[in-house]
């Protein structure tokens, strides 16, 4: 069977700044949290970190070559806050700048559209010092970059995202501290969250401000939809409470403008300290929805915890990645859930899904990377199904283009449609890109 996509469906690919550049130090970058958390010790697997990363500071241009061989119709990259103002505020950096604007001038020569996202977790480290994402300043800070780099680039780029998952910032970098700035916190999770959220408030403000031609402003988030072990009663409460907790936390406010656990006292009481009186109204302004899935979620009641519950780590007989669970169809449930529950006005686009797989560079230079391919396949005929169900998706991006460095797991788990030798960083086209490259040009492909 043929799986068709309408005519002007975008296809893609996503990267971020510090999982892929490089240059950590260089051409007055200042220090971001990452930098930090990965000299630690401990903190990444391997004491790998990001200092070098795919040195796609240095190498941009081949590899802006090789997304034009694959055919890619859009990029969607980040922006490193520190490049452009190394101590998170005051003086500008322009090398930071230029950098960026070589960048997209490449990307338009190759005709790939920009999609430009201001924030992938690399806080500067100066405002981290300052109580980073728990002090409210941190918004008003981010608002000021966010103006400057839509003041330089928005004559050529119209498709921005101030943030990538603010629910994995706040939550992973604040609460179970695996990823920087290493916090363990869940109250302060919850108040990073909503000062995350402001943040794009705000930048919307600064940026619609500073562009010099209309732009499009979203936001790309972590969604998992979340199944209940069991019928069992307790189990679907649970579920209930992290699918509040996990997916609403951060649609509510974006989509609806409410504060999603509204409904509980306990909550409106902690809130009541750092939500201020119209920071939901700001908030609650997307041109786009960006929803990056990778993997469901499954809960159950806990007799630990029986007013919380507890998540599922291994769901017997189903099949796993070096990271999670491999599950399509819950690709199809959470697009017409996010249909169905809040009837987003804005567009919706896949801005990241894939799987890691332990590929291997053959002698001959291949990359036989079938399971990846199998993948995206089964990931895009639930995206296709959602679709032809009324739900208004309007593109599609392959996390990644590149292999890089993937958080507190160090380079080990392989995402990109091209492969890198972490010694030798040459770039190889996987079999996965090649049939990419195939989808792009016909617009669909034969599924098996
Ligand atoms: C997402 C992140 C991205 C990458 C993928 C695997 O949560 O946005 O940086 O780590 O997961």
């Amino acid at each position: 069977m043929r799986l068709t996509f309408p005519e002007g469906f975008i296809w893609g690919g996503a990267t971020s700044a510090y999982q892929i550049e490089g240059g950590w130090n260089e051409d007055g970058k200042g220090p971001s949290i990452w930098d930090t958390f990965s000299h630690l010790p401990g903190k990444v697997a391997n004491h790998e970190n990001g200092d070098v990363a795919i040195d796609h500071y240095h190498r941009y241009l081949e590899d802006v070559d090789l997304m034009g061989s694959l055919g890619l119709q859009a990029y969607r990259f980040s922006i490193a806050w520190t490049r452009i103002l190394p101590a998170g505020t005051g003086k500008v950096n322009p090398a930071g700048l230029g950098f960026y604007d070589r960048l997209v001038d490449a990307l338009l020569a190759r005709n790939i559209t920009p999609y430009a996202c201001l924030f992938h977790y690399d806080l500067p480290q100066t405002l981290q010092d300052k109580g980073g994402w728990l002090n409210r300043e941190t918004a008003a800070r981010f608002a000021e970059y966010a103006g400057i780099v839509t003041g330089r680039l928005s004559d050529r780029v119209e498709m921005w995202m101030p943030h990538n998952e603010p629910w994995v910032t706040a939550f992973v970098g604040y609460g179970m501290g695996t990823h920087a700035p290493g916090k363990k916190n869940m109250l302060s999770a919850m108040k990073a969250l909503h000062h995350v959220l402001l943040s794009h408030g705000l930048a919307v403000d600064s940026m619609r401000a500073a562009a010099k031609r209309p732009i499009r402003i979203g936001a790309a988030l972590n969604l998992s939809p979340m199944y209940p072990a069991s019928d069992d009663p307790r189990d679907q409460a649970a579920a209930r409470r992290f699918d509040t907790l996990l997916n609403r936390a951060t649609l509510d406010p974006l989509l609806k403008g409410m504060a999603p656990q509204q409904e509980s006292k306990v909550w409106n009481w902690l809130a009541g300290s750092f939500i201020h009186p119209g920071d939901l109204e700001k908030i609650n302004r997307v041109d786009f929805l960006g929803v990056n899935y990778y993997n469901r979620s499954v809960a159950r009641h806990s007799r630990l915890l029986p007013f919380l519950g507890e998540m599922v780590e291994k769901v017997a007989g189903s099949e796993y990645s070096e990271m999670w669970e491999i599950y399509p169809a819950g690709m199809h449930s959470l697009l017409t859930r996010i249909w169905e529950d809040y009837h987003p006005t804005c567009d919706i686009l896949v801005t990241e899904n894939g799987v890691p797989v332990p590929d291997t560079l053959e002698p001959d230079g291949s990359i036989h990377d079938e399971r990846r391919m199998r993948y995206l396949q089964d990931h895009l005929v639930q995206v296709k199904r959602a679709m032809d169900e009324g739900v208004p998706i309007k593109g599609y991006f392959v996390w990644s283009v590149f292999d890089n460095f993937e958080w507190e797991h160090g380079y080990a788990p392989r995402f990109g449609l091209v492969y890198v030798d972490t010694k030798t960083l040459r770039r190889t086209v996987k079999d996965s890109g090649k049939w990419f490259a195939g989808l792009i040009r016909q617009n669909g492909f034969e599924t098996a």
